[in-house]
């Protein structure tokens, strides 16, 4: 990506998760003067909870074209984030192209993976679909009751955590400031304009002020109401367990909704953990695991991947999803000059750091809103 060296714009962001680092690390590369305020440890909050699969069309409908069209592009840019912000950390991202499959174990779940495909069809995704022995010989630890799949080459999937913690050291190496267990107070607006940030009681001035809080990004004092985005929790519970010999999944396993509360996926990562995900409950700042929760979890995958059931529990946790109103994140210029948002990215947050960071760090630059993000503009709620 572009390294040219640039006036030494400043540029506080609020926010050290995924989309807040991946922003920070383009910009203190371009020479830009780059401070994050991170209220907690960085990249702890939905950016660590993560599965890490980057699977566009998983959980966006098929009638969300602009949404499809901006994970399908951020999708397309990973091999060269990875390559780059390997290079820069000099640590791995565990990024995995082994692809993924979505199987179907009775006829409500066929049926589901029928349109499914057909969708997938239509934006020319690389998609096979096969029947339930065909999809074993593959991944010979599928149950012998999954009759339908589709093999989705396409689906890859990263460690987040790793993701993480090289983002901190990429951003710190090209000479960005990171402040951990500080919060920003307030946004500092004058004459329509924003002027910095309040931290500490203390006046932080910046020419430009990126709002990436994730699911707290209306919290925040400072901006009027028809500039806080609107942004809610959604709550996920999760669990890894100790992949074994016997049990070692390579390709990510999804089930879709049709029987069960939830649909499930098994995203195997390099370091033998098999991380198991995920509820999604609209409860507020919630995070309490609870019995149903963890159950169904486990019951959907012990359906797919039978051999599940002997392995060793690793971790349990809930993160919470930054959603918008229509689930779409909110990228770009404000109505308060020098005010950016790149927030709400639901549940494709990972899947979209490239493009969030590339085409963010752009507008900072070029002061131009490019039109792959101009759809995502906050602006779009007060034209409802
Ligand atoms: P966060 O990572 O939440 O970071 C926001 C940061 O802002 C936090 O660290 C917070 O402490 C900080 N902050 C808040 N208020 C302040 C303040 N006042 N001052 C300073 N800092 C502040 N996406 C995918 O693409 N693929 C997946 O497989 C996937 N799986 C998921 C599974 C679960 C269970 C969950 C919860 C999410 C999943 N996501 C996935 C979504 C993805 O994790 C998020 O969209 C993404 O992490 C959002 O990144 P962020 O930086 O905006 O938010
Ligand atoms: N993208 C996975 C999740 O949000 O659960």
């Amino acid at each position: 990506m572009n390294s040219n060296r640039n006036s030494a714009k400043k540029v506080i962001i609020i926010g050290g998760g995924v989309i807040g680092l991946g922003i920070g690390w383009q910009l203190a590369k371009m020479g830009c003067a780059v401070t994050i305020y991170e209220r907690n440890r960085a990249g702890r909050a939905a950016s660590w909870a993560a599965a890490g699969m980057l699977a566009p069309l998983s959980e966006v409908h098929f009638e969300e074209q602009e949404l499809l069209q901006l994970g399908s592009m951020s999708l397309r840019l990973y091999p060269e984030w990875v390559e780059e912000l390997e290079a820069d950390s000099r640590m791995s991202v565990g990024y995995k192209t082994e692809g993924t499959l979505i199987v179907g174990i009775d006829r409500d779940d066929a049926q589901l993976l029928q349109h499914l495909y057909e969708s997938q069809k239509l934006l020319d995704l690389r998609v096979e679909w096969m029947d339930g022995a065909a999809a074993r010989e593959i991944e010979p630890l599928l149950s012998p009751k999954i009759t339908a799949a589709i093999s989705s080459e396409d689906d890859h999937q990263v460690d987040n955590r790793l993701m993480v913690k090289a983002l901190i050291t990429a951003y710190q190496k090209a000479g960005g400031t990171l402040f951990e267990n500080i919060p920003v107070e307030k946004i500092e607006l004058r004459e329509g304009q924003a002027k910095g940030v309040w931290v500490k009681g203390a006046l932080h001035d910046a020419d430009v002020v990126v709002l990436a809080a994730g699911c707290w990004s209306n919290e925040i004092g400072g901006l009027p109401e028809n500039v806080t985005p609107p942004i809610r929790p959604v709550k996920g519970q999760m669990l890894a367990l100790k992949m074994e010999s016997s049990v070692a999944l390579q390709k990510v396993i999804r089930t879709p909704r049709a029987k069960y509360a939830t649909d499930v996926y098994l995203v195997p990562k390099n370091n033998g953990r098999l991380v198991i995900g995920a509820t999604s409950e609209e409860m507020g700042f919630d995070t309490q695991l609870t019995a149903g929760g963890l159950f169904e979890l486990l019951r959907g995958a012990w359906e797919a991947v039978p051999g599940i059931y002997d392995l060793p529990i690793l971790e349990t946790w809930a993160g919470l999803r930054p959603g918008s109103r229509d689930n779409a994140p909110i990228l770009g210029p404000t109505e308060v000059k020098n005010m950016i948002m790149a927030t709400g990215h639901y549940r494709n947050g990972i899947l979209l750091t490239p493009i969030t960071a590339r085409e963010i760090s752009s507008l900072i630059l070029t002061g131009k809103t490019s039109e792959t993000i101009a759809p995502f503009q906050l602006s779009r709620f007060s034209q409802v």
